[in-house]
């Protein structure tokens, strides 16, 4: 590989085929797929049920790990480290929203947006998380627990937990799947912030078209395979090429 993508690709992969199970019953849910994730970028994932983006989006970000190929954050080959360094990279270099906030309930708000530097025994950058807890908007919730606030005030509280160790990029799986349309757009309009505003890198899966509307790029899954990139989204847009997607050729 050369630096130069390395400079700007946030994460990668390459040639990437995910089979589980073995024998009759074996799925391939990754078909030989090759996307790069720009620094800097709200890339959106978007396919049909099934067609893999949970998948890619977990071997992409060092959850699990491919059957062929390979997979990059940065300029790091993470099929290269063992395990205790990929739980470090991980730590250190990738931020996680999941559809389920995955709040511990017994720490304030503040403490859940500082959670992973605390694990990692950081003292992470105080004027970021400063700055981070202004852009989520939750000034006024530091010292509730998720269980007092919405979902949509407890995804925010995910969002800021996700980029409080300044990572290369923040990977989000159906961010809004468990949020109403208001906090919904909330959330997304959060993220595309986040990202315009800091020049963090953002690869959000979605089947929603409005969601991944938000995005700079939008990748296409099919059956496991990349079958499409669209720049600048609009819901519409969207909308007619996953009809062509679902629409058996
Ligand atoms: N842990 C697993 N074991 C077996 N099959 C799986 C597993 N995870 C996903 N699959 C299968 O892999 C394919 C892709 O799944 P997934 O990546 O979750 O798709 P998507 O997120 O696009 O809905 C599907 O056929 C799914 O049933
Ligand atoms: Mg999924």
């Amino acid at each position: 590989m050369t630096t130069v993508t390395a400079a700007r690709t946030a994460a990668r992969v390459v040639d990437a085929v995910k089979v589980y199970g073995a024998g009759d019953t074996a799925v391939r849910a990754l078909d030989g797929v090759s996307v790069d994730f720009p620094a800097g970028r709200f890339t959106a994932i978007m396919g049909p049920s099934g067609s893999g983006k949970s998948t890619l989006m977990h071997c992409a970000a060092g959850l699990d790990t491919l059957t062929s190929g390979s997979a990059w954050i940065g300029g790091t080959d993470l099929s290269t480290l063992d395990d205790r360094r990929l739980t470090a990279l991980r730590r250190d270099r990738v931020g996680f929203v999941f559809q389920a906030f995955n709040l511990v309930p017994t720490l304030t708000v503040a403490e859940n947006i500082t959670l992973p530097l605390d694990l990692a025994g950081s003292p992470g950058d105080p004027e970021w998380i400063d700055a981070l807890v202004d852009v989520v908007g939750l000034r006024d919730r530091l010292h509730h627990r998720p269980a007092q606030l919405s979902g949509g005030q407890q995804q925010r509280v995910a969002v800021a937990r996700a980029f409080a160790s300044h990572p290369d990029v923040v990977f989000a799986d159906e961010p809004t799947g468990n949020l109403d349309s208001r906090s919904g757009e909330e959330v997304l309009g959060l993220l595309g912030r986040t990202v315009r505003h800091t020049g963090r890198t953002v690869v959000m899966v979605t089947h929603d078209p409005v969601a991944a509307a938000h995005a700079d790029e939008v990748v296409f899954l099919a059956d496991g395979r990349l079958v499409d990139r669209m720049e600048n989204p609009t819901p519409d847009r969207i909308l007619d090429r996953m009809k062509a997607l679902e629409v058996p050729s």
